[in-house]
């Protein structure tokens, strides 16, 4: 049996849950033979070496990329500026790689697939997208007699935990932050989290399994949870919605719609079950309508579950003496909806006498009102 060696690039909370799940040696896995040889880690020292006695551990990840014995490499240490050149190298020395890395895939994937195909090599994300749900590979695979026509999912936790802290436990939101940044999930920086751009590259990477296009960031309508205020909440409250947010890719007459952003969700609709960091995708598409996926997107074992899982289709692959598959076959030539044709319902509540909201209504042509009361006056919104 061939013996496969992986080396790792980043042991921080990922690449410890990867070891950890390794090591439980399940039989599904058995067969396979993997075995983490090598680390490449920011800060060496003897204590953290000793916790890991059958990994040999260093602080050069390009030996690691180069090393003759090596023939996965795992990225799970983030960032894109030193990271990238690190995964050009692997795959040009013929390693397999996975990576669970959204912001380097979102921009370069399609770039390193063709390398990697080049290489004859696999490359695998799996875990670059919402964490434990395997929505990649569901829509890689799971729709080659099918067109999707939306793909809308709460894909950041951090966002998601922070209003639903405020929407149902009635937190500040810098609070609410605080308690993300606690429990792990936030960025480093959350401005990413909380601005929309974590879900927008997550968004992106989606568009190109489901859609096959390759949109840029610039192309997806972006809008942060930061700007919401007290009145936007007690107005979602008024009409029964909760808040998500959502990043959604949608063809309207063939053109790819792509938003993020915190939308009025039904209690009726599965998303507003999801709750607190969990996450969710759901997919439409001609012959299924509408299909969810929820569960954890962050965290260190369900996200190494996702890397395993990635692992092992290429352990397969080598087993069989055969190349991996492309991530995603689909390609369809990249169209965006200009926003002159990006429609999108909107809730707009007004605080104003009846006389004056009565003036505006003719004025703004609104056809659909509801009554509001707010400490004992009536209003309309
Ligand atoms: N900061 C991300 C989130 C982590 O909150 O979803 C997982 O990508």
């Amino acid at each position: 049996m061939t013996r496969i060696n992986i080396g790792l690039l980043g042991l921080g909370t990922v690449g410890s849950g990867i070891v950890n799940i390794l090591q439980r040696k399940r039989p599904q896995l058995a067969a396979l033979d993997l075995h983490i040889t090598r680390a490449a880690v920011r800060n060496l020292y003897p204590k953290r070496q000793a916790l890991y006695p059958d990994i040999e551990l260093t602080t050069s990840a390009v030996s690691i990329t180069q090393d003759p014995d090596i023939d996965v490499v795992i990225e799970v240490m983030g960032g894109v500026k030193d990271t990238y050149p690190l995964l050009v190298n692997a795959l040009k020395h013929g390693k397999h790689v996975v990576s669970a890395n959204k912001d380097l895939l979102s921009e370069y994937g399609p770039e390193l697939s063709k390398l990697a195909q080049q290489n004859h090599v696999g490359l695998y994300y799996e875990a670059a997208v919402t964490g434990a749900i395997p929505i990649l590979h569901v829509l890689a695979q799971s729709y080659a007699g099918d067109k999707i026509t939306r793909v809308a999912g709460i894909v950041n936790g951090t966002s998601n935990y922070i209003l639903t802290q405020m929407v149902r436990e009635g937190r500040g939101y810098q609070e609410a932050l605080a308690a993300a940044q606690e429990l792990g999930f936030a960025e480093a920086d959350p401005t990413n989290d909380v601005e929309g751009f974590d879900a927008a590259y997550k968004l992106l990477i989606l568009s190109r399994f489901a859609f096959g296009m390759t949109p840029k960031l610039a192309d997806v309508k972006r809008q942060g949870i930061t700007t919401l205020q007290s009145g936007d909440f007690a107005a979602a409250r008024h009409f029964g919605y909760t808040l998500k947010p959502l990043a959604v890719g949608m063809l309207r007459a063939e053109q790819l719609d792509l938003r993020v952003g915190p939308y009025l969700v039904s209690p009726n609709h599965a998303f507003s079950s999801v709750i607190y960091e969990n996450n969710a995708v759901v997919v439409d598409s001609l012959n299924t309508k509408e299909i969810m996926l929820s569960g954890p997107g962050a965290g260190s074992l369900p996200t190494a579950n996702s890397i395993i899982s990635d692992l092992v289709t290429i352990g397969t692959a080598i087993h069989n003496g055969i190349e991996p598959a492309p991530f995603t076959s689909l390609v369809a030539p990249t169209a965006i909806c200009s926003p002159d044709r990006s429609v999108a319902a909107r809730l707009i509540a007004l605080k104003t006498s009846p006389e004056h909201f009565a003036e505006l209504r003719g004025q703004l042509g609104i056809t659909y009102t509801k009554p509001y009361v707010e400490d004992g006056v009536p209003y309309n919104c």
